[in-house]
């Protein structure tokens, strides 16, 4: 327990959020694609490397998610990234789901895999620097999605991974997202969230999960992508929070939203408005964003060495906003300021 919350005291400090760098290889292959950027084992270090050598990131990045690959790569000057990262101050930790498959007997809905010789695996991942994990279970809005086979089947998963998590000595980011996609109000968003928080705190009880020692990663109550108009920051932070109250313990020292096809302003935006209404709430109330966080940056970058001053200025000021978000003191004058 001792080592878990010397990581959780690294992971949640005010100010402060984490990083979501954990694209799987198809993913990442993706996001690169938008940009004319090829793929190869180069081309993700030399990116993640940039991303994470920026100066002055860690006043705003407390911890960031790693993909397998990337505990093994260098930066530019030979260093163990998960090692930069550490001397930095900045907690590396580690994706540890192998992603969703179409759950069988509830169509529509999907589990996530990875259980099998994860114990084995996170004390691997250990060894090469990683203090905590994260595992993503996804939960489709639809008229019949999620089940209730699936919102107790992907329970049990979360509840069954953190329960590996603790028993390693590694803090689990237990991460129910709700998804974006369709045209569903924000009343079916909230209803959604809060049956499946209760299932996940219910089964993360009933595993034995020590509370204090875990961070929750859920999605904002939205509106679908498809659905308009779309919600005020305020609507949104009190939705959100009004869920969170009735289904998270205090004892979680920390909930860190993903970003989940947010614009980045937008994402910066809701996360301000939970913290400018709310100001002294249970839990800290911050971010793990991959997309919002990244997609200036990559953008900035575009695969071009000529352009790494200017990535790394975009991605510090997207940090250093959220930051600002993470305390209640973002304005949208600040942005390009
Ligand atoms: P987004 O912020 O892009 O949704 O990614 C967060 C994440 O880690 C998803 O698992």
């Amino acid at each position: 327990m001792d080592e878990m919350e010397l990581t959780i005291r690294g992971m949640v400090q005010e100010g402060k959020g984490i990083l979501a760098a954990d694209e799987s290889l198809p993913t990442l292959a993706k996001r690169f694609s938008q940009f004319g950027i090829e793929s190869t084992e180069e081309t993700r270090r030399s990116y993640r490397s940039l991303l994470f050598s920026t100066p002055g990131i860690e006043h705003y990045i407390s911890g960031i998610i790693l993909f397998e690959e990337t505990l093994t790569q260098r930066d530019d000057h030979g260093r163990l990234l998960p090692e930069m990262l550490s001397s930095r101050g900045i907690v590396p930790g580690i994706k540890v789901d192998r992603g969703a498959v179409p759950l069988a007997g509830s169509p529509g809905d999907k589990i996530t895999e990875g259980l099998d010789g994860l114990s084995l695996r996170l004390r691997t991942y250990k060894m090469q620097g990683a203090r905590f994990a994260k595992w993503r279970e996804v939960y489709a809005i639809t008229e019949k999605n999620p089940s209730w086979i699936a919102i107790d089947a992907n329970a049990e998963m979360l509840a069954r991974y953190a329960a590996v998590c603790q028993e390693e000595g590694i803090v689990p980011i237990v991460e129910p997202e709700v998804l974006i996609d369709g045209d569903h109000s924000m009343e079916r968003c909230l209803d959604v969230t809060e049956i499946v928080l209760h299932a996940v705190f219910h089964a993360l009880y009933r595993h034995g999960i020590i509370l204090e020692c875990m961070v929750l990663k859920p999605s904002m109550v939205l509106p679908g992508k498809a659905f308009f108009p779309r919600a005020a920051p305020e609507k949104v932070a009190e939705s959100t929070v009004r869920v969170l109250k009735r289904t998270v313990p205090a004892a979680v020292p920390s909930i860190n939203f993903l970003s989940g096809g947010q614009g980045p302003e937008e994402a910066t935006v809701n996360l301000n408005a939970m913290n400018a209404l709310f100001r002294n709430p249970p839990w800290a109330l911050s971010f793990s964003y991959g997309r919002a966080l990244q997609s200036k940056a990559l953008e900035a970058w575009g695969g071009k060495s000529e352009n790494s001053n200017k990535m790394q200025a975009v991605f510090l000021e997207r940090a250093q906003l959220n930051g600002l978000a993470r305390r209640g003191e973002y304005r949208p004058e600040m942005e390009g300021a």
